[in-house]
This record gives structure tokens, C-alpha cells and sequence, in this order.
């Protein structure tokens, strides 16, 4: 796998050196004729300078790269008789602006280039002195798309540098050394982009593709087990069990899989890729217990002395009556929450009002009500204050959070009805600077507890809290995003200031989460839930649904969860047009996401969920408020 590389440079040239030496010190490529394996992919560069006395053209003869100087009025001509033998074309140092005349002849082949700055800030010359003048408190470095307007194309990533206590010198020296680091490895993730695999088939799934969709770093995009409502956002993969997964996996080239649900981390799909060298964004088997027992949650959280509510683990039936008046007395009379102790699809908690009900409740549990998974259930002291839901990132050593999102759990407005997967969600949470606090104690302590562990996964972990007067308690922990929560935090991503998610869990399986700064919009993003009349119980299915390409004419997001192609051009084998021209019917409980984020966000999505017609729509109405 040989690639090839043209680098526009015209100065001191102190970025093409540094882009060589990264690559040479990575075994793939070759400086002063010195060969490297056969087996390593290898990457050619070559050096076009417009500029005789240019010091990088003396870089390029000492590195032993071949190097061209061209006049700029003869560009064009030259660059026709090179064409299309390029991956990429880096500018570094070029100082000139590419005309839409070069700019066609280099196409398709991507064109990027280094500016220090945080662009849309500080576009052309004298970037880091303008800066420097204006006594800006932060600038940095940004790698964007070229087109033929100066510094203005798409932007790839940024990073940014704090100005205070330093010199003009100072400022530059690190502005430097950051684009020495950056850009390379920006190259090569260009150069050797990913194969990713997304596990799962509902409107969280749905939003991370679309995310991953646009990553620039992204080769290719498959899917496992997606609805009728995303598979066209790439190829879908059919497959019997884990294994015949991986399988098909490695005959696709898939580097990456990123699991959506719990189930599949609980039966230890991340062990079984991981196995193999696939980077897996998932926690392996026994982290996967965090959410899969609430038993081994609990365990964990007293262990690292993580606040949680009081609890009582039972057993058998045998054992009930003595543990309920064991509770009664430790919580004042008040009737304890029940819960599964494994995983019942999101149905095995539920709050009593009195004990006699506690009791039935248990009863019907341990008698069997979710199988296996509640033959064993705690009790556990009802806790109040604020709910809060965590999304955090975990490599093993670092951790990285998204801001508290807010879920709607019950089916009605009001918070009535009964619990469902989620019914929309809001972020960042409206809380109050204590309980902001408390939040960012909690996540260290978490933090260190998981270091301690020596936990090895590279993942999710989501905390459910409750924030109480005195403290956070953790209600639950959950391995895999939120569903909704996650279709609104990812709204929140800055993909205009380089966030992007599948760079994110790239450097996740780098173990290098500490070098992420998660950035996101200064705003807020609504996510409301479209479901089907019956949900949870028996939710109606195969109802028409109108309206998708007029809510995304407004602006909205929408991911999909229960829906099916109930097209007549279905039995067609390219049939992927889901949306277009397809008759999208009704497939499960919760149909369709609606997510949007900025000025007069809730309006919009509530417009839009308006819009969107079936036969049994539901929907409540109060997200956000
Ligand atoms: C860098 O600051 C880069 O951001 C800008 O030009 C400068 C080139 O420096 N586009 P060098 O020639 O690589 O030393």
C-alpha cells in the first residue's frame, strides 16, 4: 500500500521537515535512501517549492526527498503532467493561494493546509502576531480543507494555545511546536483512514453513524443490524453470531467497531474483537457487569466509596420479609425501589408507594417475572433531588465527559405513565452551580476508582445520578451511551471547530484521551422521542409515516429507530432509499428521534414532531421545559 504525498512549501520549511521525520520514525517512510520493510505501508514525499533561495529545498536535499521548483505562473502545467499520482496535497509554508484553476487540477485528491490560528479568526498573513497584538487570551493552530478562498475551507481540527505569561517568541515557539505534532498525525489519518463498524439497530446507532458518516478520517462505514431507517448510511453486514460478525469483519478490513447497546457488551462482543486487534468502542465482558448486575455496580461503588442510595441485596423469596423490615427500619418507613438485578430491557425498576406493594412487587420478580435476570433484586432506599445522566469516555486511564444531559424516562407528560427506554432528552442539564460541583467531584472520584481498578477497557460508562442536597449518588451505571440522551449530546459536538466523534475514538484506542478536548456548542439541543400508541407494552406497528423530508427541511435531525422499508421496490436489490422515495412504516416502540440544537431549538423540533404524521403517534410534549 504505497502512497503518495506532495507538500507546498515555500518558507523555512520547518513543518515539511517535520511531517518527514514523523513518518521515518514510524517505519513508513524512507529519509537519505534508506529503505524500510517491505511489509510496512509506505509513504512517498515529494517537495514542490516556488521559491530558488527557499531554506526548505535545502530540508528536502539533506532528508534525501525529491524536490521540485516550479515558478508559480507555471504551476498549473506542471502540476497536468503530475496529475493523479497523488493521495494528498499538504501545504505548509506555501504562502500563495491556490486558484479554482490549480485547485480543479489537483482534484480529487484532498488539498489541506496549516494556519496558526484559530481560523475563522486571524485568516492570512501574520496570523500569530496579529494575535499577539490584539492580546487575545487564547489562539492555536488549525488544519483545514483548501479552496480557493484564503484560510476558509473546511476545517479538519484545531487546538488551541493560551497566550498568558508568554512572549511573541514564546507564543510562536509553541505555536510551532504544536503544528509539528498536529500535523503529521493529521496526515497520516488521512493517508490511512478508518474502516469502522457500527453495532446496533435504534436511533442512538442511527446518530453516532451519522456522526462517524462525516468524519474526514473515515475510509469506510458498515453497519450491523441497522433499521430500514439508516442502513443506506453504508454497508450493512449480515450476520449469524459474534463470531461470524468478526469473521466478516476481517474480510472487510474493519479496524473499528463501536457497540451501541448493552446487550452485546454483556455477552462480551468487545472480548471477542478485541481478540483479533479490532479497536472496540465497548467495555469488555467483566466491566460490562457494571451495567449487566446492579449487584456488581453496588460492589464497585462502596468499594471506591462512591455515594450511592442505601441498599439490600436479596436472594430468594425466603429471604424477603426479613430484608423488607430490615430496609423499614434503616429508611425510616419508607418503601424501598425495586430492582432487577440484571438486565430486563429498561423494565426491571420499579418505585412502590407502600411496602405491601414493595413486597408483591419483589415477589413477582424473584418468582421469575425477567427470567434470570431478577432472581436476584436489591431494595433500595428512594433517593431525591435533581437526575442527571453522564456520559463519559473511558481508555483506561483517562476519562472525558460530556456535559449532564436530562431524560425523560415516563411515557406521559408530567412525568406520568409508564417507564419507557426515554421519550426525549435535553442537554446540557439546567442545574445550578453546586450541583455543577458535585458532578465534577463525582467524576474524579470515578475516575480514580476506575485507575485503581486497572480497568482495560476502552468504552463508554455512563453514571446515572441523583443529586441530592448534600452530594451526587449514583442511581445506576450503565455501559453504552443513552438512548436518547446521546442523539442530544452529539448535537453539542463542534464539528465546526474539528470535534469530530470518530477522531474521538480513534485517540480512545491510542489510550490518549487525555490529549481530547471535547468541544461543544455554547447552546442547547432538544431530542424529542416519536413512539407508536401501546408503547411500551404493545406498541402498534405498520403505520405509514409522512413528513420525514419536511421535518429535516426545518432543520431537525432525524434518527431513526422502529421503522421498516415497506417499500414496493423493496424486493429490488439496491433498494436503500429509505427516505426519498420509500414508504417508511412503523416497526417498534419508539419510531424516530428528533434532535436540534441552537436558536429556537425546541420550537423547531416540536414543529417538526408535528409535522411527521402516522396512525398512533405519541409523543410528550413537556421535554425541556
Ligand atoms: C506555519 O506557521 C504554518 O502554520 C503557516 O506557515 C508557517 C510555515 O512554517 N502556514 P514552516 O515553513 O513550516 O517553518
Amino acid at each position: 500500500m504505497t502512497k503518495k504525498v506532495l507538500v507546498f512549501a515555500s518558507g523555512n520549511g520547518s513543518n515539511f521537515e517535520a511531517i518527514v521525520k514523523y513518518f521515518y520514525n514510524k517505519g513508513l517512510t524512507c529519509i537519505n535512501g534508506k529503505t524500510i520493510s517491505d511489509a510496512a505501508p509506505q509513504v512517498i514525499f515529494e517537495l514542490l517549492c516556488d521559491k530558488k533561495e527557499a531554506y526548505v529545498l535545502k530540508r528536502a536535499k539533506n532528508l534525501g526527498i525529491r524536490s521540485f521548483y516550479v515558478k508559480f505562473d507555471t504551476l498549473a502545467d506542471f502540476l497536468t503532467q503530475q496529475k493523479g499520482d497523488y493521495d494528498l496535497f499538504v501545504l505548509a509554508g506555501f504562502m500563495r493561494i491556490l486558484p479554482e484553476k490549480i485547485l480543479k487540477i489537483l482534484a480529487p485528491a484532498p488539498v489541506i493546509n496549516i494556519h496558526p490560528s484559530l481560523l475563522p479568526k486571524f485568516k492570512g498573513k501574520d496570523a500569530i502576531e496579529r494575535a499577539f497584538r490584539e492580546g487575545v487570551k487564547k489562539t492555536g493552530v488549525t488544519v483545514h480543507y483548501v479552496t480557493k478562498n484564503v484560510d476558509s475551507g473546511k476545517i479538519i481540527e484545531q487546538r488551541e494555545v493560551q497566550t498568558a505569561g508568554l512572549s511573541l517568541d514564546g507564543l510562536e515557539a509553541r505555536i510551532h511546536s504544536i503544528e509539528h505534532s498536529m500535523y503529521p498525525e493529521i496526515i497520516e489519518k488521512l493517508l490511512f483512514k478508518r474502516r469502522v463498524l457500527v453495532f446496533g439497530g435504534g436511533a442512538r446507532e442511527n446518530a453516532i453513524a451519522a456522526k462517524i458518516k462525516k468524519s474526514p478520517y473515515l475510509d469506510k462505514l458498515f453497519l450491523a443490524g441497522a433499521n430500514d431507517g439508516f442502513k443506506n448510511l453504508g454497508e450493512n453486514i449480515e450476520f449469524i453470531d459474534y463470531n461470524d460478525l468478526l469473521k466478516k469483519a476481517l474480510t472487510n478490513g474493519v479496524d473499528m467497531l463501536v457497540v451501541g447497546p448493552e446487550n452485546p457488551l454483556c455477552e462480551g462482543i468487545a472480548d471477542i474483537f478485541n481478540k483479533e486487534g479490532i479497536n472496540v468502542i465497548g467495555v469488555n465482558k467483566y466491566w460490562a457487569q457494571l451495567e449487566g448486575s446492579k449487584i456488581f455496580a453496588k460492589k464497585f461503588m462502596q468499594k471506591h466509596g462512591i455515594k450511592t442510595a442505601d441498599y439490600k441485596v436479596v436472594t430468594a423469596e425466603s429471604e424477603l420479609l426479613a430484608a423488607l423490615k430490615d430496609f423499614k427500619k434503616r429508611n425510616n418507613n419508607a418503601p424501598p425501589v425495586i430492582k432487577a438485578d440484571g438486565l430486563a430491557l429498561g423494565k426491571g425498576v420499579s418505585v412502590p408507594d407502600t411496602f405491601d406493594e414493595a413486597e408483591s412487587i419483589a415477589k413477582s420478580f424473584l418468582e421469575g417475572k425477567f427470567g434470570k435476570a431478577s432472581s436476584r433484586i436489591i431494595l433500595e432506599e428512594r433517593l431525591s433531588g435533581v437526575e442527571v445522566s453522564i456520559m463519559s469516555l473511558w481508555d483506561g486511564d483517562t476519562l472525558v465527559s460530556f456535559p449532564p444531559a436530562s431524560d425523560y424516562k415516563r411515557l406521559l407528560d408530567d412525568n406520568r405513565g409508564e417507564n419507557t427506554g426515554g421519550m426525549g432528552a435535553y442537554a446540557p442539564s439546567k442545574i445550578l452551580i453546586k450541583q455543577k460541583k458535585q458532578v465534577n467531584k463525582y467524576l474524579k472520584v470515578l475516575q480514580s476508582a476506575l485507575k485503581s481498578e486497572k480497568t482495560d477497557f476502552t468504552g463508554v460508562l455512563y453514571s446515572g445520578l441523583m443529586l441530592a442536597k448534600d452530594d451526587a449518588y449514583v442511581l445506576e451505571y450503565n455501559v453504552r451511551f443513552g438512548d436518547p440522551e446521546i442523539q442530544a449530546l452529539l448535537e453539542l459536538l463542534d464539528d465546526t471547530k474539528g470535534a469530530d466523534l470518530l477522531d474521538i475514538f480513534i485517540k480512545m484506542g491510542e489510550k490518549r484521551l487525555n490529549e481530547v478536548d471535547l468541544k461543544f456548542k455554547r447552546t442547547g439541543t432538544y431530542c424529542v422521542t416519536l413512539a407508536s400508541s401501546g408503547y411500551p407494552e404493545n406498541p402498534e406497528k405498520g403505520a405509514q409515516i409522512s413528513g420525514i423530508n419536511s421535518a429535516l427541511k426545518q432543520g431537525c435531525k432525524v434518527y431513526f429507530a422502529g421503522v421498516k422499508n415497506d417499500c414496493l421496490c423493496q424486493a429490488a436489490e439496491n433498494c436503500t432509499s429509505a427516505l426519498a422515495s420509500c414508504n417508511l412504516v412503523t416497526n417498534g416502540g419508539r419510531v424516530l428521534s428528533l434532535v436540534k440544537s441552537g436558536k429556537n431549538a425546541r420550537d423547531i423540533v416540536y414543529r417538526a414532531a408535528e409535522t411527521i404524521k402516522y396512525k398512533g403517534k405519541i409523543f410528550r410534549k413537556d421535554i425541556g421545559l
